[in-house]
């Protein structure tokens, strides 16, 4: 099959940043191979859902997002519901970036995003999984983080590759309802998650929570201004690990005291030789990152 590659626009979501190391190298991949390519970041830092450069005429799109609860954020399929116009002909790719890999039930993540593009009349003729470390719950060791970062480059060129040369890729894979239940959660309790923060007297009422939070969910209120959650919350922990003072608190175990931020991670990795994957990359929940290295 012959892929419309002429013109790619590549749309991505990305609320702590791995995904959006991802969505760069597909940029500078397609960039180094001559074809015109744009980039949209839903919820970006600055963007408020403005698309920050398009490409009108692409006939093929690359989607890519973190996996939440084995499916993709909201805002995603908010962006396929946006589309209008005559979609026939278009084709796209939907990658999806896990803590876990393609392990079962992440493996049904992309179902729902596909078939969203398949209603607009676009076809999703390739589905991939790369992993980025684990945002909550698994949290890994800084050897591991590096091989995932590092191994960016490789694998998006192969996906490339595969993409020039006409290769069609789709999982076949049903979730099963309690997968689908859970699937929704985010869209369905993302509220009740940011009414759980807690605003501690660190907070200096700067704002940067409002100013990034990618569903314009945070309003800063009172005297002296504190974030004020509304009932948009998708979860994506960027205010959480990205407050300038550390002053949204969560009490659930699976979000990570120490924060999490993957500049920090290579600048204390930098010059130092990484253990092998074999020896960092242990236990059942890294089974699918192990064989997403290894392969
Ligand atoms: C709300 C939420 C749900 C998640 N669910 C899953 C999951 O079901 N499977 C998985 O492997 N990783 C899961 N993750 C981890 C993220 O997919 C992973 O850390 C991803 O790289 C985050 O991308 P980002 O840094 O661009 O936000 C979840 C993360 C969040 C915040």
């Amino acid at each position: 099959m012959r892929f419309h590659l002429e013109e790619v626009q590549i749309v991505f979501f990305s609320g702590t940043g791995g995904t959006k190391r991802v969505a760069d190298a597909f940029y500078e991949e397609l960039m180094k191979r001559e074809i015109r390519v744009g980039l949209i970041e839903l919820g970006g830092e600055n963007s408020k859902n403005e698309f920050t450069e398009k490409v009108d005429s692409a006939g093929f799109y690359i989607l890519i997002f973190p996996v939440y609860a084995f499916d993709a954020p909201g805002l995603i399929y908010r962006w396929i519901e946006s589309l209008e116009g005559d979609l026939s002909g278009k084709q796209a790719a939907v990658i999806s970036v896990s803590g876990g890999g393609e392990v079962w039930p992440n493996t049904g993540c992309r179902n729902g995003c596909r078939n969203a593009l398949e209603q607009k009349g676009i076809q999703a003729v390739y589905e991939c999984m790369m992993c980025m470390p684990a945002n909550l719950a698994v949290k890994i060791n800084d050897d591991l983080a590096m091989w995932m970062i590092r191994a960016i480059p490789e694998k998006v060129c192969l996906i490339v590759n595969d993409l020039l040369a006409g290769i069609e890729r789709r999982t076949k894979y049903k979730k099963g309802p309690v997968c689908e239940y859970l699937s929704k959660l985010e869209r369905r309790k993302g509220h009740l998650f940011a009414q759980s923060l807690l605003i501690t007297d660190a907070c200096k009422s700067c704002g940067w929570c409002e100013a990034h939070c990618p569903t314009s969910n945070i309003q800063m209120m009172g005297e002296p201004a504190r974030p004020v959650f509304k009932n948009q919350c998708m979860v994506c922990l960027r205010c959480v690990y990205g407050c300038p003072f550390q002053a949204i608190q969560c009490n659930s175990s699976v979000i990570f005291r120490e924060g999490f931020d993957l500049d920090e991670v290579e600048r204390r990795m930098k010059g130092k030789e990484l253990k092998p994957v074999k020896q960092c990359c242990k236990g059942l929940l890294l089974v699918g990152v192990k064989k997403y290295l290894l392969e």
